[in-house]
């Protein structure tokens, strides 16, 4: 299983190909075959420039519970040409949020949060995302629109911005803002880290004149709850912008990719959407089966060990960086029975769509309620729905969603 005594030079040139195809538009669109070929030497393997690439839902599994391996965006972004990073709002407001954080600091801000994020405030949202969801669904012009715009992104930006506290009003701007800001995870060229500043300085303005609010005026909202933390969990102004902003950017761009996708693999698999149509008991295997057919996260990179270690029997070196390919894990045929097809009633281990250890999503439970709700009430809503023309991939591959869905409704 050692990842590096598979690089013989045939391996290296597979290995180089398939990495070539898996950020090109057609790779994004269809990264599955590539990702058989990746399975097919193993589990694990090393890429030439010594990234280890795991494959194997197993292999990932260990890998991401390991907590010997940890996050260090600051060299990333000073090897890319960022060493003054802090000095730009946008990189400061996403690399020093928790998910770039190591326990200690992440453990205490991750308490704090899932405080406000209990099992009873997500299960309460269930009927917001039902309003907005019919809410958006009886505003759609009709004839073909793009699924993506008109649906698959303002809805969940209006979910988390209805969670934070955010006014229905100010919505809209939220969804440019946090698309703005949210460039950085793809591409962190002078233009767009340009772009994204100015949204992050505009997103911090509007939190912090939220907190303000809800330190006066405390609502049912996670701001009001996060505001009035005491002690040790106390947030500082500064962190309470960068949580409220990674809530707002973790949760919009990977929902919408869900849904997105998510139609896709429906509309592409008419029985399936038959069956989801006519059996609403159906939703909830339906979206964790959507979520592991097309993850709206491909790959999770960014962990590094910082001294030699083994973990699932690989060896590895230290600061030699690791990225888990989820969508490959996700249909590993150890695991999963048939796992190039779409049974929306499969039964079999959860998808690794969400990670693993200390950072598995927050928001998983959220982002389930609301594909459950929204994917059948868009296939019940319109009974004569489909494709009318060709998705086009959005540009990065981490986050892995669509531009345009075109669709006739
Ligand atoms: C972290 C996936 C929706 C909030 C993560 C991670 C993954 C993920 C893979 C871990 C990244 C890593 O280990 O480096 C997804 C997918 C979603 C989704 C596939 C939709 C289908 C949401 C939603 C929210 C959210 C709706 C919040 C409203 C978070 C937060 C973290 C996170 C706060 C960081 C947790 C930490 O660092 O401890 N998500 N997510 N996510 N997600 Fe999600």
């Amino acid at each position: 299983l050692d990842g590096r005594s598979t690089s013989g030079t045939d391996t290296s040139q597979i290995i180089t190909d398939v990495l070539d195809k898996m950020y090109s538009e057609s790779g994004r669109a269809n990264p599955y075959p590539l990702y058989a070929q990746l399975r097919e030497l193993g589990p694990v393997v090393t890429a030439p420039d010594g990234t280890v690439l795991i494959s194997g839902y197993a292999e990932q599994r260990a890998f991401l519970q390991d907590h010997r391996l940890t996050k260090h965006p600051g060299r990333r972004l000073a090897a890319a040409g960022w060493p003054d990073w802090r000095d730009r709002p946008s990189l400061q407001l996403m690399f020093e949020s928790m998910l770039f954080l190591n326990p200690p600091e992440h453990t205490r801000l991750r308490r704090l949060v899932s405080a406000a994020f209990t099992p009873a405030r997500v299960e309460r949202m269930r009927p917001v995302v039902e309003r907005i969801t019919a809410d958006l669904l009886d505003a759609l012009p009709g004839g073909t629109v793009n699924f993506v715009e008109d649906f698959a992104l303002p809805m969940p930006i209006a979910v988390v911005a209805a969670l934070l506290g955010v006014p229905s009003s100010d919505w809209a701007m939220f969804q440019s803002l946090a698309r703005d800001w949210t460039l950085v995870l793809d591409d962190i060229s002078p233009a767009t880290v340009e772009r994204a500043d100015r949204a992050a300085v505009e997103m911090g303005e509007c939190f912090t004149r939220l907190a303000k609010d809800r330190a006066k005026h405390p609502q049912d909202d996670m701001m009001s709850v996060i505001v009035a933390a005491q002690g040790d969990d106390k947030l500082t102004g500064r962190e309470l912008v960068t949580m409220a902003a990674l809530l707002l950017v973790a949760g919009f761009e990977t929902s919408s990719g869900l849904l997105s996708k998510g139609l896709v693999a429906l509309l592409r698999h008419p029985e399936q959407a038959a069956r989801l149509r006519a059996e609403p008991d159906l939703a909830v295997s339906a979206a964790e089966e959507l979520i592991r057919y097309d993850s709206p996260i491909q790959l999770v990179p960014n962990r590094t060990a910082e001294e030699d270690i083994e973990v699932a029997g690989v060896k590895l070196a230290a600061r030699q960086p690791v990225i888990a390919v989820i969508g490959a894990g996700n249909r590993d045929p150890k695991v999963f029975s048939r796992p190039e097809e779409l049974i929306l009633d499969r039964q079999e281990a959860p998808p690794l769509s969400f990670g693993g250890g200390v950072h598995y999503c927050l928001g998983a439970p959220l982002a389930r309620i609301e594909a459950q709700v929204a994917l059948p009430a868009v296939l019940r809503k319109f009974p004569d729905i489909e494709l009318a023309g060709t998705p086009v991939p959005r540009a990065g591959h981490v986050i892995s969603g669509l531009l345009k869905l075109p669709v006739s409704l």
